[in-house]
């Protein structure tokens, strides 16, 4: 007996119908976005057209190469997507070139390093520790494993990056690279100095934007295009793109990235994330954007002003971007317990070392902050001092179940007034 396979249409059911388990997890946990405060600097709410595009078609080519010498058939209509794609990038930052491939940040970071270093070779990164990523030089990252790293880091004084350091550390150590930018550090990052040091001893000077890439764009953080070989970022955090990365700089390196990152690293692009690259960047480029990024900023000033006022101690004294770092010894509470309770009452944090921390990273005495999501479901600087309120309310009563209960009810309130993604729960 001859079986035939059913027509694609006929077997075309809506996620709900054809997979009711993975689509009750996915309404569960547009639920919890809707129903909390998130509040963790590196993540945001992409927009319906940004979703479209990461759901498309796309996801089926098969692109490897760049668009016009791909090793693939039918790339005509991809290579369109992402030559719009790198355009509006290098419009919206100003940057010569931009590989858009990289399916992460660190795979972006790691395109600079196949690019310009061997095994073996000393480059310069702000220690995890003080404010920098995983990817500029931990030893369990590749950074760190096969490469030589130089750690610098922030004065204790101040808690500002030790420029002084940065320089004497170039001069003794003549890196082949130097990493500006990190995860947890909430000031302007004065690009020139490291511009300076870079030249003095023949280095690449890379910035890692990945958490202020949104803010450049929007006029409202102090871009380091002018000042970089290359810059690299994720899409995802304040840029408020699909989760990806990519890599910018000046035309003399173009040829370098592009062959680091195909086929040093990887096979095929993502091409429906790399068109949702292109939405994101169109999106970007709009005034309404600078808007976003400049409230970004304001919440993030009124929320750090809030907890200050209530005794918390903010890392550096304030913020001039998306994020902050709290200290909570003032509230005597560890970062790993301020995280599990703030999740209680539906405020989402992760904990995080301060600078020069006493405790293990996995118990730390602080958490990160950050306003980029918050800011656009729509809050602004009068919302910032009700969730100052939540935070320390949350975290001074954190063996009470009935203020805890409370500031829970108080927190859901305020967030089914910001409605964001309601439209896509059914029940
Ligand atoms: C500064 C910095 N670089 C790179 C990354 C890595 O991005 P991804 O998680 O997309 O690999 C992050 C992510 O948090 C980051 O903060």
């Amino acid at each position: 007996m001859s079986t035939t396979t059913p027509s694609y249409e006929a077997r075309s059911r809506s996620l709900k119908q054809s997979d009711p388990e993975v689509f009750a997890l996915i309404q569960r946990e547009t639920e919890r976005q809707e129903y909390g405060l998130e509040m963790i600097p590196s993540e945001n709410f992409v927009s319906e057209a940004v979703l479209e595009a990461m759901g498309s078609t796309l996801t089926n080519k098969y692109a490897e190469g760049q668009p016009g010498k791909r090793y693939y058939g039918g790339c005509h209509v991809v290579d369109e997507v992402e030559n719009l794609a790198s355009a509006r990038v290098c419009e919206l930052f100003g940057a010569d070139f931009a590989n858009v491939q990289p399916h992460s940040g660190v795979q972006a970071n790691q395109a600079v390093f196949e690019a310009f270093l061997k095994p073996g070779d000393t480059f310069m990164g702000l220690r995890l520790d003080q404010g920098g990523h995983l990817s500029h030089g931990s030893p369990v990252n590749f950074s760190g494993m096969h490469y030589k790293v130089v750690g610098y880091g922030v004065k204790e004084a101040d808690g500002l990056i030790d420029y002084d350091q940065v320089r004497s550390l170039a001069r003794e150590h003549k890196p082949k690279l130097i990493i500006a930018g990190g995860s947890a550090y909430s000031r302007q990052i004065d690009w020139k100095p490291f511009r300076e040091a870079a030249d003095e001893v023949g280095a690449i000077f890379m910035a890692d934007i990945a958490h202020y890439a949104g803010l450049v764009a929007g006029g409202s953080y102090v871009s380091p295009v002018q000042f970089a070989d290359i810059v690299t970022t994720t899409t995802h955090k304040t840029l408020r793109g699909p989760r990806s990365g990519m890599v910018m700089g000046r035309e003399a390196h173009r040829k370098a990235i592009n062959k680091a990152v195909f086929p040093g690293l990887q096979g095929g692009p993502h091409m429906h994330t790399i068109a949702a690259k292109a939405v994101m960047a169109r999106e970007a480029l709009t005034p309404d954007f600078k808007t976003y990024a400049a409230q970004v900023v304001a919440n993030a000033r009124a929320l750090a002003e809030g907890l200050t006022k209530r005794g918390l101690k903010i890392v550096s004294g304030g913020t001039d971007s998306h994020l902050m770092l709290v200290d909570l010894r003032p509230v005597g509470v560890s970062g790993k317990i301020g995280e599990e309770v703030l999740d209680k009452v539906g405020i989402t944090v992760n904990k995080n070392t301060v600078p020069f921390d006493p405790q293990p990273p996995s118990v730390c005495s602080g958490i990160r902050l950050g306003t980029p999501a918050l800011t656009t479901r729509g809050m602004g600087v009068a919302e910032m001092a009700h969730v100052a309120e939540f935070i320390y309310e949350a975290l001074a009563n954190a063996q009470s179940e009935a203020k805890l209960k409370t500031v829970a009810d108080n927190v859901r309130e305020l967030s089914k007034k910001f409605p964001l993604y309601r439209h896509r729960l059914t029940r």
